[in-house]
């Protein structure tokens, strides 16, 4: 007899930054900043990750393109591995994420593709603690998730390995 699974996701939308605590407020200040500093000269699409590590510390990344096109990398995983190879085994906290376009404004909260989902439900599994995440696209609302496996139910980890 078949089963029938239902998964959920709850998400929170806020309207805008300004409802967020303030150290999510400066944490996605960081993403802007980051965000401008990105080469995208292809896509035109500037995408910045700030993630707040356990240490206090605050990692940012940016999405770096290239022009044979898959050799590029988005801006969380960028800012990801960055954390994990400066501070091993440090646990994520909080990640922001925020988008502009150079085409067109963005007023839609843009989160993270499936491969930079992949890669922080990696380290979420390994520091055994949920990091919240929060995106947005350059204005407008803004998503909080508490967890990255909320966004990834039935994800492939290294339990399957074995
Ligand atoms: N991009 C990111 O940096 N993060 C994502 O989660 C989605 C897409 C980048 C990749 C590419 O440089 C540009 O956005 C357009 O896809």
């Amino acid at each position: 007899m078949a089963k029938k699974l239902t998964i959920t996701t709850e998400l929170t939308v806020f309207e805008s930054l300004q409802e967020l605590p303030q150290s999510i407020q400066e944490l996605m200040h960081k993403a802007q900043k980051a965000r401008e500093r990105a080469y995208a000269p292809y896509s035109r699409f500037k995408v910045g990750a700030a993630i707040l590590l356990a240490n206090g510390e605050v990692v940012t990344g940016n999405n770096q393109e290239n022009a044979a096109f898959p050799s590029g990398l988005c801006a969380e995983r960028v800012a990801a591995f960055y954390a994990g190879a400066t501070y091993p085994g440090v646990a994520f906290q909080a990640i922001a994420l925020t988008v502009r376009s150079l085409n067109h404004e963005v007023t839609t909260p843009t989160p993270p593709c499936g491969a930079c989902r992949q890669s922080l439900a990696e380290y979420e599994t390994n520091q055994k603690s949920s990091m919240s995440l929060y995106f947005m696209g350059e204005t407008g609302n803004v998503v909080q998730a508490n967890a990255i496996k909320d966004l990834l139910p039935l994800r492939f980890d290294s339990s399957y390995l074995k």
